[in-house]
């Protein structure tokens, strides 16, 4: 059957008439309970078609794909536990809050994964991050691991695994089962993508159902070159090649 297209919904704040909100292609919607999409929201809508316009250049690219990767990161830091923390403010009044429990790492898939390492290091000061390298084997056409670097503690943390393009999901399936194999139980690994095709958020969830994924928009579907439409092209390419 043929990929069905994302819908087109109206796009802004609930208050404003609908006659004043412009159409737009939003996010289908997940069918798993353990894939968040962001909201679909004006701002995180604009963004994405800047980078998606294959006329956008470099520098655009890179500028808005960061405030993307930041809303991820923001959204992602939700899902990690937290436990009731109470302070005093200066008025000598107590607020009862919350504060972050356990400690966290980030995981790039290389070399795409790696632009969304500045983004986590902006919100988690001085984050653990390892790099994993996946590449598709000339004689197999299967991905091979080449290379991975995670700290030795990994296992006694939280996981956020870094890649953009959350296509056929076979390098991020790699990586989960590096991971797994260095003793990361799967409920605390968060996959953070900018674009997942249906394929594969489904091939994933089936294989890592305690698995949680974060993504910012579940796109059409792929093509026959598995890149993700309608997509925003080679994402590596455009964010790191001059
Ligand atoms: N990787 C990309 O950079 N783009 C795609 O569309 C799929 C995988």
């Amino acid at each position: 059957s043929r990929p069905s297209p994302a819908p087109t919904q109206t796009v802004g704040p609930d208050y404003r008439p609908e006659s004043q909100k412009p159409k737009a292609t939003v996010s289908k919607e997940p069918t798993q309970k353990n894939v968040t999409v962001l909201p679909q929201t004006p701002q995180l809508i604009a963004l994405l078609t800047k980078i998606r316009d294959a006329n956008t250049d470099r520098g655009d690219f890179i500028f808005h794909s960061n405030r993307i990767i930041r809303l991820l990161v923001e959204e992602g830091l939700n899902h990690l536990p937290t436990t009731a923390h109470t302070v005093t403010t200066p008025t000598g009044q107590h607020y009862d809050g919350l504060s972050f429990q356990g400690k966290i790492c980030g995981v790039s898939i290389m070399r795409a994964g790696e632009s969304m390492e500045q983004g986590l290091r902006e919100c988690c000061r001085s984050v653990r991050i390892g790099k994993i390298l996946i590449q598709r084997d000339e004689e197999t056409s299967q991905p091979k691991l080449f290379y991975s670097k995670i700290p030795d503690d990994i296992a006694d943390r939280w996981v956020l695994l870094l890649d953009p393009m959350f296509a056929t999901g076979g390098s991020a399936i790699m990586a989960v089962d590096v991971l797994k194999e260095r003793g990361v139980a799967e409920e605390r690994i968060l996959f953070l993508n900018l674009i997942a095709s249906p394929e594969g958020i489904e091939r994933f969830s089936s294989k890592f159902p305690k698995l949680h994924v974060v993504t910012a928009f579940i796109d059409q579907g792929l093509d026959d070159k598995n890149y993700i439409v309608p997509g925003l092209g080679d994402f590596g390419d455009r964010f790191f090649t001059i």
